[in-house]
């Protein structure tokens, strides 16, 4: 009898399944209900008492060997069927893929659609000097329009600060570049104003510049009609009301049409339907001549937008802030392309 388990367990040891299938008749013939072990449990009643430890310990050896090898070979069988599974031409799940945050989707939508009446993007520091910011730009010292914008300066040299504008790009790309200039500076600006729903210290702007021979205030209304349409609709209406910026000259406000259908286009238009997307004009001549461009010869428009504004508007956000705070909840909301 204990010769006979002990060649069973030489038959275990030996045993090399090819396939899952044959491992699993190998489990049968030992562990399973009718197998081979349970077999050798009930004979181990009449197992004469001298033997039985013996006995009994060679059953469980075989036992724990047999259950041993199934072990084995089922996590070997079981990753090479998940290998085989594996099939390189299937479409991948995108199932935790993020998403683009909104500032830089509107972002891409302006550049992409200046990009196709031939704006290129150009960039600058955002701690900037006085003269980027403001003297070129005809905001000499103690110009009173420099308070329209608080200014945060770098430790106390008033002459290194954080841009308040993106204007400050267009002084150094014409201070770089002789016209035709058609060009686009997206980037973050800062100003020292409290945080609340409709303002905060960080934002967004994009500015335009287009300098040319013959270059009148006509081209810069359509080209802001034409974006305004593709941004907002081909519907879209604008309006463009007479303001004042120091580095423009006649300067403008540009209001797109956005109707009162309910009570928030009330609030949010003040009653009026109409809202403010940007500011613009006709590059002032002083400017012009500040970064090196003949004046007498080119002129040009500009142009500058708040990027919060225009996402505001286009996804109904209500609060300035959710852009900052990045909780996943609100940003997971907006499309990963
Ligand atoms: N820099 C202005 C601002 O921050 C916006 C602006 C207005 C930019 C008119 C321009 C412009 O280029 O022509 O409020």
């Amino acid at each position: 009898m204990l010769e006979s388990v002990k060649n069973l367990l030489k038959e275990v040891d030996s045993f090399t399944p090819k396939s899952k299938e044959e491992l699993e008749s190998f489990r049968l013939a030992y562990l399973g209900k009718k197998g081979k072990l349970n077999g050798l449990f009930s004979a181990f009643k009449d197992v004469p008492n001298e033997q039985k430890k013996e006995f009994g310990q060679a059953i469980n050896t075989l036992k724990q060997n047999a259950q041993a090898k199934v072990d084995q070979y089922k996590d070997t069988f079981n990753k090479e069927e998940k290998d085989n599974d594996i099939d390189l031409t299937k479409p991948v799940t995108l199932d935790n893929l993020g998403s683009r945050h909104p500032i830089s989707l509107v972002k891409n939508q302006i550049v992409d659609i200046f990009n196709r009446i031939g704006f290129t993007v150009s960039e600058g520091p955002e701690i900037e000097d006085d003269w980027h910011n403001f003297s070129a730009l005809n905001l000499p010292e103690e110009h009173p329009a420099r308070d329209m914008q608080d200014t945060f300066f770098i430790q106390t040299n008033p002459d290194v600060l954080l841009r308040t504008h993106t204007s400050s790009v267009q002084v150094r790309y014409m201070e770089n570049n002789q016209p035709p200039i058609r060009t686009l500076s997206p980037g973050r600006v800062y100003r020292n104003e409290a945080i609340s729903s409709r303002a905060h210290c960080i934002f967004h702007q994009v500015e335009g510049l287009y300098i040319d021979e013959n270059v009148s205030f006509a081209d810069l209304k359509q080209a802001l009609l034409y974006f305004a349409k593709e941004m907002f609709g081909e519907k879209t209406k604008i309006r463009l009301r007479p303001s004042y910026f120091p580095f423009t000259e006649p300067s403008a406000e540009v209001d797109i049409y956005w109707g009162l259908k309910n009570e928030s286009d009330y609030r949010i238009t003040k009653g009026t339907g109409w809202l403010e997307i940007l500011g613009c004009g006709m590059v002032d001549p002083n400017v012009l001549e500040n970064c090196g461009i003949d004046s007498k010869k080119y002129s040009g428009y500009a142009f500058g937008m708040g990027i919060e504004r225009i996402a505001m508007l286009k996804y109904g956000v209500t609060d300035l802030r959710l852009f900052f705070e990045n909780d996943v909840r609100f940003l997971k909301q907006f499309s990963s392309l």
